[in-house]
């Protein structure tokens, strides 16, 4: 599939964001949402856990480099402002969600050495959460408990190892998704969300799952992070092994995914409720991309950018783009938080908006 045809829907996507994200910080100053009820963002229900902050400067860094805008810029900095004291924050495993779409971002675009000061905090605060004994970055649930979803933010602790030559460190971010792929990443390239692990001798016990159907099922947003955050680790570390899963993540995806590119919120589930989890799309299409990009001139590389290119073209058409509905305070429809507690159920969601964004953003200028 070429770019030109869906060129225009995509620059549609950014129109868009500019609208929502304008209402956004002029109505709730401020403020981070996770996910809408009923299309408004919701700020009174349950969080869970706080984890999607960095997604809103995500995208108003992404606006303000798509767009050049002043005012962009402006709100990009000043929410990333907000969110810097998260830099020491133990209590969840997020903080690459937090500071990646952020202040490394901010950093890259500036070279400003107090930014990657921020970035490297982060990533050495992340550390703190590896067990010995099991090889692992803890979950914010529990000790015993690992969830894929922190290979998208093992990432910045290998960074900060890297950036500051801490070999102990990375060894840890390295262990980590070693870890991941031996007990979470199934032999058919499906994924568990949790693993847990007895905690006084590191032994593994069991898959688990908080948001999936079943422990033995595949959630579709875990297997996205999974697919994303193992290309992002070989990115940083040429460890073909890491490549390796993510290959077997993304040919999960492709093979069970519908034609329209958008999964279920749990491939096993029977006869779901729903039948598309957005935010796992958004998610996918992001990481094919960039696997497109650690595989080009293999024949796999080209079947990765047409999936992706094929999900943006359904996640920006109307049934998923909130485009001209100006009651919806989302930009990306039909996404799912946490089936099993209600909680942001056919909604949109602050991490999708993000991903679907930063995927239009990747197609469009070639990043
Ligand atoms: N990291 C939580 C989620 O994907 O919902």
């Amino acid at each position: 599939m070429e770019i030109a045809p869906i060129k225009a829907q995509l620059e549609g996507v950014f129109a868009c964001a500019e609208e929502k994200l304008h209402r956004l910080v002029d109505t709730h100053p401020g403020r981070f949402p996770i996910y809408t009820t009923g299309g408004k963002w919701d700020f009174s229900g349950e969080a869970w856990t706080n984890w999607c902050e960095g997604f809103l400067g995500g995208q108003l860094w992404l606006l303000h480099l798509h767009t050049g805008s002043p005012f962009w810029r402006a709100q990009a900095e000043h929410y990333s402002r907000l969110i810097e004291p998260r830099k020491a924050d133990t209590s969840v495993h997020d903080l690459g969600f937090l500071f990646w779409p952020t202040w490394k971002r901010w950093y890259d675009l500036t070279g400003d050495e107090s930014l990657r000061a921020v970035v490297i905090q982060a990533g050495q605060t992340m550390g703190l959460r590896f067990r010995e004994k099991g090889g692992y970055l803890r979950s914010f649930l529990a000790e015993d408990s690992l969830f894929i979803d922190i290979m998208m933010n093992v990432g910045i602790l290998i960074y900060a190892a890297q950036q500051t030559g801490d070999r102990a460190l990375e060894e840890k971010g390295l262990r980590h998704c070693l870890t991941t792929r031996k007990y979470l990443v199934r032999g058919d390239g499906s994924t568990a969300h949790e693993g847990i692990f007895d905690l006084a001798t590191g032994e593994f016990l069991r898959q688990s799952t908080q948001q999936g159907w079943r422990a033995d099922s595949s959630w579709a947003r875990g297997l996205a992070w999974a697919l994303y955050g193992f290309g992002t680790v070989f990115g940083l570390t040429g460890d073909a092994r890491f490549l390796e899963t993510a290959e077997a993540c993304a040919r999960f995806y492709i093979e069970n995914t519908p034609a329209g590119g958008v999964p279920p919120n749990d491939w096993d589930e029977p006869s779901p409720a729903l039948p598309c989890e957005s935010s796992a799309a958004a998610i996918a299409a992001g990481g094919l991309l960039n696997l497109a990009r650690l595989t080009a001139g293999r024949a796999e590389s080209s079947l990765y950018r047409e999936t992706a290119l094929h999900t943006l073209a359904t996640l920006s058409g109307p049934a998923f783009l909130a485009a001209n509905e100006p009651g919806w305070e989302g930009i990306l429809k039909h996404g799912i938080y946490h089936q099993r507690k209600g909680l942001g159920v056919d909604e949109s969601v602050m991490w999708g908006d993000y991903f679907f964004l930063e995927a239009c953003y990747q197609v469009l200028h070639g990043t």
